[in-house]
């Protein structure tokens, strides 16, 4: 086995390295920043791609992407966010068609927020589309994941929010209690599907190691905002009384993208408890204990 992670550079993809170096699985990653010895070189955008290593290539783990709540979705954004994982997953599999002879699996990473916001609803994997432009986005990343469903192994892991003290939206909500500052967005009451990131490396290796599960929600747990912003200030130990900002603050402060921390959501997480594969953190208190773990 010879694994390629695409945007293997980042959060998840640091700790994926991790794991697999752990596991003795050899693994090279693609990047647009090439800086140590198993990086291999592409510019999607330029579609340019170093494909002189590629024919050992066994399975491609693509999680490529622009940031979706590192900067104000102007025209523009929007445009890299589609392109950096739609055009950039449909170049990627024409390079590989042609230069990836070994290649048996493919597992491409997509998003949650894909359905709207009615929390009176707990959407599976057979839910419709909804129509705003992140529902859009994950739609388009999922049809460019499927250029790869003809190989024997092939799934697609829609993340809730990606929980670790190392990073990620995590670090963001962490940083200002640092200073005694902290805030609840929105009324606090809406619902965010979750998953710790030692459970999507977990999985991620599961799966590489055994059986394809298709389309799958990968979350462990929905829990309200409030619970969230409070169960990091515990971990944080910041002792702070946590205001709530108003959604439409929120709205005014990050625009359309605010609807990331106002809108509630609730995830169908069924198929992924009936796999083998056994989640660690299920409950917010969980975290308390990650460094322990
Ligand atoms: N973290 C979460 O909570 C979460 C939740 C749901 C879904 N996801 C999705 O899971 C994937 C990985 O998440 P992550 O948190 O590890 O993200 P990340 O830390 O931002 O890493 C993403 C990687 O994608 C590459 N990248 C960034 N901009 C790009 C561009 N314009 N064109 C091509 N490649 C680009 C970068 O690699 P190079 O700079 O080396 O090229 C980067 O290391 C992302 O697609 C993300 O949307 C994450």
């Amino acid at each position: 086995m010879e694994v390629l992670i695409v945007g293997g550079t980042g959060f998840i993809g640091q700790a994926l390295q991790k794991a697999l170096d752990l596991s003795g699985i050899a693994y090279k990653i693609l990047s647009r920043r090439p800086s140590k010895a198993n990086h291999i070189f592409w510019d999607p955008t330029k579609k340019q791609l170093d494909t002189s290593t590629l024919g050992s290539i066994t399975h491609i783990i693509n999680l490529a992407g622009a940031g979706i709540a590192e900067k104000r979705w102007t025209k523009e954004r929007k445009k890299e966010l589609i392109n950096s994982r739609v055009d950039a997953t449909q170049f990627l599999y024409n390079e590989c068609s042609k230069h990836c002879p070994s290649l048996e699996g493919y597992i491409g990473i997509s998003g949650v927020n894909a359905f709207g916001f009615d929390d009176s609803l707990s959407y599976n994997e057979t839910h419709p589309f909804a129509t705003d432009f992140l529902s859009g986005l994950v739609k388009q990343w999922e049809e460019a994941h499927r250029l790869f469903d003809k190989l024997p192994s092939f799934s697609i892991f829609r993340l809730g929010m990606v929980l670790s003290s190392q990073g990620g939206a995590y670090r963001k909500i962490a940083a200002p209690m640092k200073f005694y500052m902290g805030a609840v967005p929105g009324s606090g009451k809406q619902l965010v599907p979750w998953i710790h990131l030692d459970d999507v490396v977990g999985f991620i290796m599961y799966v590489l190691k055994s059986t394809p599960v298709g389309l799958i929600h990968v979350v462990s747990n929905n829990s309200s905002m409030k619970e969230l912003t409070q169960a990091i200030a515990l971990k944080e130990r910041s002792k702070i009384i946590l205001p709530n900002i108003p959604s439409f603050m929120i709205r005014l402060i990050f625009g359309e993208m605010g609807m990331l921390l106002t809108e509630s959501l609730r995830i169908d997480h069924t198929k992924l408890t009936q796999t083998a594969y056994k989640t660690r953190f299920n409950q917010l208190s969980d975290l308390i204990y990650e460094k322990e773990n």
